[in-house]
């Protein structure tokens, strides 16, 4: 036996398993499976929806007491969490003290003239235009008619009884003595604070915005009305050569429509501004408010 020990020295296994207590293999591989938990917490705080904020391990100040918009909290007396402003508080460089530049007026009454800070150029007729398009065009029409898309639509449900009881009334046309003599201030009020069924836009438009469609407004109203004294003598002697020529053609061009064309060339001349839609809008007007009434009664 001891000889036979000598001769073949016993060959050890890297791992003799024989040798390793039971309870190692076991305890071995309860920490294999617990190494992979923290793995686990990190995929699913990664992942999946908690109701918790995050684990964060270093949370500096990524979580903080906070209230929503429109949020009610009994904290506070009305239960708003937005706050009003204190009464008689105005924020810094919105004191706005400069009546002719924020409100239109010069001492008691609508300032006729332009504020100083405001620069009359192409750009600001320009900006007019654009801003009077968004917003001014669609009730008073591109040229300031009064027949913009609102006005068109809503005449018609006047007219065909479509629209459960609800009044339209025609915005004005810019192009009549009454508006053409309205000072710049007074245009500017209208635009900032509405007039009579017109709204305000002053929570839309920028002052500086208001100004520039004013001074649109009154491109619009001297493009339909010139007086002879604003064009200078070269274009007096071309319009009147234009106006010769065009004479000269009418009859040629339609001369079974000749007493009709008199009657409104002679009106034209008197003064009166064509306003085709008028009477007709006007007409919608008294519909409207008819059928309100009838609403009201039934
Ligand atoms: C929703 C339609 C609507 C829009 C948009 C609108 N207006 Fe008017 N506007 C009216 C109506 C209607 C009147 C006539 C009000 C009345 O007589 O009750 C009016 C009247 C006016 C007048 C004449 C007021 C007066 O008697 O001196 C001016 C000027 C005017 N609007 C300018 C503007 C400008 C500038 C804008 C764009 C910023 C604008 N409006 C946008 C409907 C509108």
């Amino acid at each position: 036996m001891a000889d036979k020990k000598q001769q073949t020295p016993p060959v050890e296994p890297f791992i003799n398993w024989s040798r390793i207590p039971k309870n190692w293999i076991w305890v071995s591989v309860i920490l294999a499976n617990l190494s992979l938990v923290p793995l686990g917490v990190v995929y699913a705080h990664r992942n999946l929806h908690w109701r918790q904020p995050r684990t964060s391990i270093i949370p500096d100040m990524d979580n903080q007491y906070r209230w929503n918009p429109q949020q009610y909290d009994p904290e506070f007396k009305d239960g708003r969490v937005m706050r009003n402003w204190v009464e008689g508080t105005v924020p810094v460089g919105m004191l706005h003290e400069d009546d002719h530049l924020y409100r239109g007026i010069e001492g008691e009454r609508f300032a006729t003239t332009f504020p100083d800070e405001i620069q009359i150029d192409n750009n600001l007729i320009e900006r007019g235009e654009n801003r009077y398009q968004i917003y001014c065009a669609v009730c008073h029409g591109e040229a300031g008619y009064g027949d913009g898309m609102i006005e068109k639509r809503a005449s018609q449900l006047a007219i065909s009884g479509n629209h459960r009881g609800l009044s339209w009334v025609t915005p004005l046309s810019y192009h009549s003595d009454e508006l053409r003599a309205r000072p710049v201030g007074h245009i500017f009020n209208t635009i900032s604070n509405g007039i009579r069924t017109m709204p305000g836009y002053k929570s839309q438009i920028t002052v500086e915005d208001r100004w520039a469609i004013v001074a649109y407004i009154r491109t619009l109203q001297l493009s339909q009305w010139t007086p002879v004294t604003q064009v200078d003598q070269a274009d007096r002697e071309r319009l009147l050569k234009q106006i010769e020529a065009n004479r000269s053609q009418a009859p040629a061009m339609d001369s079974e429509a000749g007493s009709e064309q008199a009657g409104s060339d002679a009106e034209m001349t008197e003064g009166t501004q064509p306003e085709g839609d008028a009477p007709a809008a006007e007409g919608a007007m008294d519909t409207a408010n008819q059928a309100e009434a009838d609403g009201g009664n039934g």
